[in-house]
C-alpha cells in the first residue's frame, strides 16, 4: 500500500468557462478571460506546494469544432498569456511544456509557443504542461505510427510510454475536472491508468487555492493499491 502525500503530477480539465459566463449573461469569451486568471492563482498555488508538474487541458482535438469567433478568441488569450507570462515564468523558474498536436495551430502561436519552450527550458521549478491541440487517442496513434516507423514487430507497454508527447512527464496521480462533468473527454487515455478522479461542481473560472486544496485533501484520503491488496 502507498501512503498519499502530494501528488507529483496533476491534471486539470478546466470545464465551465462558458455556463460562468452565460449565468453573468456575458460572452463565452469573458468566461475564457476569467479562466486565464484561475490558470494564474492555481499555477500560484501548486507552485507554494511544491508540486512538480501539472497538466492543463487548454484546447482538444474537438475544440476547433466550436465557432470560429471562439476558436480565435481562445488562440488570441494564449498569445498574451504567452507574451505575458514568459517573464513571470523566468522569474519564477516555471518550465513549459506542451502536449499536442502541431496540426492547424497557426505559426505565430507555434512560433511563440516554441520560443517559451526554449527559454524555459532550464528552469528547475514547476513544470507547466499546455494540453493544447490535444487529443489522447491521437497521441497514442502518433506513437504507435512512430514505433511502425522503426520497423518494429512488436512493441512494449514501455515502447508506447516513450513515445508519447512528453515521455519525462510522470503518470498523473490525479486528475481534476470542474463544472460537473464527469468524464474524461479524450484527456491523457494512457497515463490515466492509475490516476485518482477529483470531480467538481465549482465552475472552472471560480477555482482557486482553496478548491485545489480540497481537490489534494480527498486524494490525500484514498489508498492507492494499484491493482494489488
Ligand atoms: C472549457 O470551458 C474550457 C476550454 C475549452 C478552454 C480552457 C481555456 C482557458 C481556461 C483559458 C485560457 C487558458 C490559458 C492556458 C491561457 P467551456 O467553454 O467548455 O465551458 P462550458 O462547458 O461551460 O461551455
Amino acid at each position: 500500500m502507498q501512503s498519499n502525500v502530494l501528488p507529483k503530477h496533476i491534471a486539470i480539465i478546466m470545464d465551465g468557462n462558458g455556463r460562468w459566463a452565460k449565468k453573468r449573461h456575458l460572452p463565452r469569451l469573458a468566461g475564457h478571460n476569467a479562466g486565464a486568471q484561475a490558470v494564474q492563482r492555481t499555477l500560484q498555488a501548486a507552485q507554494t506546494l511544491g508540486i512538480p508538474f501539472i497538466t492543463l487541458y487548454a484546447f482538444s482535438t474537438e475544440n476547433w469544432s466550436r465557432p470560429k469567433e471562439e476558436i480565435e478568441g481562445l488562440m488570441a488569450l494564449l498569445s498574451q498569456a504567452l507574451d505575458k507570462y514568459t517573464n513571470t515564468a523566468m522569474k519564477e523558474n516555471i518550465r513549459l511544456w506542451v502536449s499536442g498536436s502541431r496540426d492547424k495551430l497557426s505559426p505565430t502561436v507555434l512560433e511563440k509557443i516554441d520560443k517559451a519552450v526554449k527559454l524555459t527550458s532550464k528552469n528547475t521549478g514547476l513544470t507547466v504542461n499546455l494540453a493544447l491541440n490535444y487529443g489522447a487517442r491521437q497521441e497514442i496513434t502518433a506513437a504507435v505510427n512512430k514505433l511502425l516507423a522503426q520497423n518494429k514487430k512488436e512493441i512494449t507497454v514501455e515502447d508506447i510510454s516513450a513515445c508519447l508527447y512528453q515521455p519525462a512527464l510522470p503518470d498523473p496521480e490525479l486528475i481534476i475536472r470542474t463544472s460537473g462533468e464527469e468524464r474524461l473527454s479524450n484527456f491523457l487515455l494512457w497515463q490515466s491508468a492509475y490516476s485518482e478522479f477529483y470531480f467538481t461542481p465549482v465552475l472552472w473560472p471560480d477555482f482557486n487555492a482553496e478548491e485545489l486544496q480540497k481537490a489534494l485533501d480527498e486524494y490525500a484520503r484514498r489508498t492507492r493499491r494499484f491493482g494489488g491488496l
